[in-house]
């Protein structure tokens, strides 16, 4: 079968390349993919999948329907939002709107998505049950997945499998993870509350820039020495506003920053935590503060039974030289993890980096990949999609 899979995929490269040249050349931002959801759709409908339109608001899903209907579906997931980046590469094909660029590399995904559909639907006969394509929307603003959740797209799914590209990783190989891979990904904002005075009077007012300053500082101590070092976590005050004169005692500051973490249980623990530490700083000083801390996208925690399938699949199709295990995780965040509330899955990263150049990183005017990993994503991800089926079988 892999060899197979391997055929019809090369036969696919040129209408891969000319798929991912037009994605690229025509970005969309996070939940305006209309243009790129309705290419996606007439694709699938042309290799006779059945299409479903505006899922999630721009999304699309299609689905394969192998012999029996009653097993939960597998869900290959692809993103297709691009980002307010204008692009640098100068190449011939880049992207025709000023200020928008897939610097993420979700025209890869999404061709690759198609390329897998359409390798499988030649395959359709062998399927044992339902396969689910979802293109999903708003990837970089972490609120696609949640439309398409929230759409039903995760009813009777047994199993998801997504990928993203990763530069640092040559063309041709790629890499997996066991276990966390991407970090919880939470947003807090926190007011220090003080009163107002004369700069030159400071002992008749409350001065919230001082006190915000120590908040700040508390935060950064705090975990190194009351947090478990083997839990990673990061906290990024990104934003910080307030005060009125230079002469003038501050009497509210905001803090604006976001929280990472990978162990799930420290991301349960992170806002009690963090509040904790704020109350302790501002309650000698006669502060009073506001926070409101907003989950975002949980760990992504790969599940060990997918990942060994991507593995063995890539492994079997390209050789061990050329699967790696990926050894750290990233604090990064992926929305992916929010499918695996509704079903276990797993996501691997794909090569897109050129063998003998620098490689730009994602969301860099000149992030440029390597298109031959078109098809090392495409076979990677029908053949594991393939195993899968034939293990539930
Ligand atoms: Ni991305």
């Amino acid at each position: 079968m892999l060899s197979q899979i391997k055929e019809i995929a090369e036969n696919l490269a040129p209408r891969l390349i000319e798929i991912r040249r037009h994605l690229h050349s025509h970005p969309e931002l996070s939940g305006q993919e209309y243009q790129t959801a309705a290419y996606a759709a007439g694709v699938m409908s042309s290799s006779g999948l059945h299409v479903q339109e505006l899922v999630g608001k721009t999304g699309v899903v299609a689905e394969l329907s192998g012999a029996n209907l009653d097993l939960p579906a597998l869900a290959i997931r692809t993103d297709m939002d691009a980002l307010p980046i204008t692009e640098g590469t100068g190449l011939e094909y880049a992207s025709h709107k000023p200020g928008i660029m897939h610097a993420c590399g979700h025209d890869v995904h999404t061709t690759i998505a198609l390329g897998v559909a359409m390798v499988l639907a030649q395959l359709e006969s062998t399927l044992a049950g339902t396969t689910r394509f979802l293109f999903q929307p708003a990837e970089e603003t972490a609120r696609g997945a949640r439309w398409m959740i929230q759409d039903g797209v995760m009813q009777n799914v047994g199993a998801i499998f997504g990928l993203h590209v990763w530069p640092t990783i040559a063309a041709g190989s790629v890499g997996v993870r066991y276990g966390a891979m991407m970090a919880a990904a939470d947003d807090l904002e926190i007011t220090i509350l003080g009163e107002s005075g004369h700069g030159a009077r400071p002992h008749e007012a409350i001065d919230a820039i001082w006190i915000a300053s120590q908040v700040i500082t508390t935060l950064q101590q705090a975990i190194s020495r009351t947090h478990n070092p083997l839990r990673p976590m990061v906290l990024t005050i990104g934003q910080i506003s307030g005060g009125r004169a230079p002469n003038v005692i501050a009497d509210r500051v905001k803090l604006l920053g976001t929280v990472r973490s990978l162990h799930p249980e420290t991301s349960k623990t992170l806002p009690d935590w963090i509040e904790k530490i704020v109350a302790s700083v501002c309650h000698p000083h006669n502060a009073k503060y506001e926070m409101n801390y907003r989950r975002g996208t949980p760990t992504l925690m790969n599940d060990p039974g997918l990942t060994q399938i991507i593995e063995r699949a890539a492994t079997e199709a390209w050789g061990r030289d050329r699967v790696q295990l990926v050894h750290e995780p990233s604090l990064g965040a992926e929305d992916f993890s929010l499918y695996l509330d509704h079903a276990p899955g797993t996501m691997f990263r794909l090569g897109v980096g050129f063998p003998d150049r620098p490689n730009y990183p994602l969301h860099h005017p000149q992030f440029e990949v390597d298109e031959s990993a078109l098809i090392t994503g495409v076979v990677t991800m029908a053949y594991a999609a393939w195993c899968y089926w034939q293990r539930v079988n």
